[in-house]
């Protein structure tokens, strides 16, 4: 498979068309950015770590009948993806409130709600990815009724089998954010990376957030944080 021309540079992604139509290659990036820009940096060994930790993830998906776009690993920082349809919405996945919900509703972080919360944001870095609902969604010609039924459905599936082995490494997956695609054939793809750039993860002894919120939240240590994800999780899927 040849590398061809970038499609796309994302905040933490590159993204590479290939000699197949069908597939992309994804690169990781060391950067970091938060509140959309306005917080960068460089992270020494984001890109080796995200990279390791989604094929973990997206591999231990696609094992337990998850559709995902990931294909293979190709070297310490990239991937590759099937390249699929992308639907322009994020799906927030919430075990645990924090972050925005815990600031927008005054509600303790920590809390742990009776059931599990998806929320539903447009994808739009000029509007700072503003939350939406179904209704919403149908509307601006996103997706029916039937295929946001699929998505939430897909969703609980990925958070359920995220929530066993987070659990396996001795983390607590307090959220995620994940996006999806169609594929040829119309079928709905997660195509996405699920790293610590985009889940909420808190060790299950301390508490300690081992995520990107020790960015956010200028709390030190984010590269060993990535760093003992990655190293968790090879041992939980090589137990
Ligand atoms: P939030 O509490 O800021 O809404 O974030 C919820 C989860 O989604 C958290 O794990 C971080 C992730 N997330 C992203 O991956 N990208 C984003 O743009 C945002 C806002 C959140
Ligand atoms: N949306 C955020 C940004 O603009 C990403 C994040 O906080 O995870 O960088």
């Amino acid at each position: 498979m040849k590398q061809l021309e970038l499609l796309h540079e994302g905040k933490s992604k590159m993204i590479y068309a290939t000699d197949s139509a069908e597939r992309i290659m994804i690169r990781f990036k060391n950067d970091a950015t938060a509140f959309y820009n306005i917080k960068r940096a460089t992270i020494e060994n984001k890109a080796k770590m995200n990279c390791a930790i989604s094929t973990m993830v997206l591999g231990y998906l696609n094992d337990n009948g998850v559709n995902t776009h990931f294909v293979e690993r190709l070297d310490e920082e990239s991937q590759l993806c099937k390249a699929v349809k992308h639907i322009p919405v994020e799906v927030i996945v919430r075990n645990v409130v924090a972050g925005s919900m815990a600031k927008r509703l005054g509600i303790a972080e920590g809390t742990v709600p009776e059931n599990t919360i998806f929320d539903l944001c447009l994808r739009s870095d000029e509007l700072g990815d503003p939350l939406i609902n179904d209704h919403h969604a149908v509307a601006l010609g996103i997706a029916s009724y039937e295929e946001l039924a699929e998505i939430y459905e897909t969703s609980a599936r990925i958070n359920t089998l995220l929530v066993e082995l987070y659990a396996k490494a001795g983390i607590n997956l307090v959220d995620f954010k994940i996006e999806f695609g169609r594929g040829s054939r119309g079928e709905l793809v997660l195509a996405d990376e699920l790293t610590p750039d985009t889940c909420r993860l808190w060790d299950v002894e301390s508490g300690e957030p081992l995520d990107k919120d020790r960015f956010r939240r200028d709390m030190g240590r984010v590269r060993e944080a990535y760093e003992e994800v990655a190293m968790r999780l090879n041992n939980a899927l090589n137990k």
